[in-house]
């Protein structure tokens, strides 16, 4: 007889891979109440703060009032408003990009977009690394999943050289490896693409709003604008809103439109949500976009020196999202619940959203941080570091 999900649940909890979920309130900026707890926010996505942005909630606000709480349909039926239209020509020129398309979370935008763009018979070049949603869309594509070492241009290289086709290859990286907070090689990458005349989608989920002098993301940072032929983003972490996007020429575009699984046979954002995301598109081209993207730079330096000085491996990381590897999930999860306990709120993170002995705390920061907070948290990080035997004391 099959085991029953009792049996296995039984089992995760044994090796310390069983999840749940927790409810988590936020009372001011940066803070939250979590199982009881009142805890330094450590984790979030919501980089500048923006979430809480009061011209944010007053666009949604606004947009409620004028358009209702849905769309009411997928977009190819009677699902697109003004809005839409709005969003996408602001993500357009935001990008420059010939068209932009909305989709409904980062996780559709990656299945649909690799699922429209190919087929059986093609390629898709993705390195190790990359998000659970785009190697979930190369399995609805059924085109061949072909991973090459993180961040190793060569072992691309190799890759396209064994793999020669007539149809799609298609080169598709993170543009800030959400795990472990490093950015890809765009440089390189974009080279390959044009030897090996394949195409080359970045997803930038973590690098929108953030990255570069103005927000435009790790494309921006790389130098790369311009270079890439499909951009993908979320708004609903650096921007503060939800939903996501796909930034690329007219015909790319107008094929997702076509072919996409995911945009075509779902209900599409509703007006609150457009109205928040285009609000936020205006605060990350202001002087007040460039102050949040600065001060998180600050608390991110202050915060990751810190952490290496005292003895924790952060990997690879050179943005916001700083892991301190950890290795076993048990250790990983006690680490967090130690670390609650002294008022830090940090998630351990276990397979299989990472390789198993691969488990870390996954800090994230944001601008809103304050130093005297940030010391808090790294001298907590220290005692339990040290109570657990991962590091041996000051340095
Ligand atoms: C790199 C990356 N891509 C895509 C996604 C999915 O985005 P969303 O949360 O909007 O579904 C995430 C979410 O964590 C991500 O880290």
């Amino acid at each position: 007889m099959a085991p029953t999900f009792t049996t296995q649940l039984d089992q995760l909890k044994k090796q310390g891979l069983h999840r749940q979920l927790r409810t988590v309130e936020e009372s001011s900026p940066g803070r939250v109440t979590v199982d009881g707890h009142e805890a330094l926010l450590l984790c979030s996505n919501n980089y500048l703060g923006l979430a809480d942005h009061p011209a944010l909630k007053k666009a949604a606000q606004q947009a409620v009032e004028r358009w209702g709480t849905s769309s009411g349909a997928s977009r190819l039926v009677s699902g697109t408003l003004p809005l839409h239209r709005y969003l996408e020509e602001r993500i357009a020129s935001f990008k420059g990009t010939e068209a932009a398309l909305a989709f409904n979370s980062g996780y559709g935008a990656n299945t649909g977009i690799i699922q429209a763009l190919t087929g059986r018979g093609d390629f898709i070049f993705s390195d190790r690394l990359n998000h659970a949603s785009i190697v979930d869309g190369a399995r609805l594509a059924q085109a061949r999943l072909i991973r090459y070492t993180h961040n190793d241009p060569a072992s691309l290289r190799r890759a396209l050289e064994r793999h020669p086709s007539k149809g799609v290859r298609l080169i598709v990286t993170d543009g800030v490896f959400s795990m472990d907070g490093d950015i890809a090689r765009l440089k390189e990458l974009v080279l390959l693409k044009k030897e090996f005349d394949a195409l080359l989608m970045v997803d930038d989920a973590h690098g929108v709003g953030v990255l570069g002098e103005t927000g435009r993301g790790s494309v921006e940072l790389c130098s790369v604008s311009g270079e890439i032929d499909i951009q993908m983003g979320t708004l609903g972490k650096g921007l503060g809103s939800f939903g996501a996007y796909a930034a690329a020429s007219h015909d790319i575009i107008d094929w997702i439109i076509n072919r996409a699984r995911s945009f075509i046979f779902s209900t599409s954002l509703p007006p609150a949500v457009l109205a928040a995301s285009l609000a936020a598109f205006d605060i990350i081209d202001s002087p007040e976009g460039a102050e949040l993207r600065r001060r998180l730079g600050v608390n991110t330096d202050y915060f990751r020196e810190s952490l290496r000085s005292s003895g924790f491996n952060t990997l690879g990381s050179t943005t916001q999202i700083v892991p301190i590897s950890v290795g076993g999930a048990e250790q990983t999860m006690t680490f967090t619940r130690l670390l609650l306990e002294r008022g830090i709120f940090i998630q351990g993170i276990r397979p299989p959203t990472v390789p198993s002995g691969g488990c870390r705390l996954r800090c994230t920061l944001m601008s809103s941080h304050i130093r005297e907070d940030l010391e808090h948290a790294v001298e907590a990080i220290r005692e339990v570091g040290e109570a657990l035997g991962m590091v041996t004391g000051h340095v």
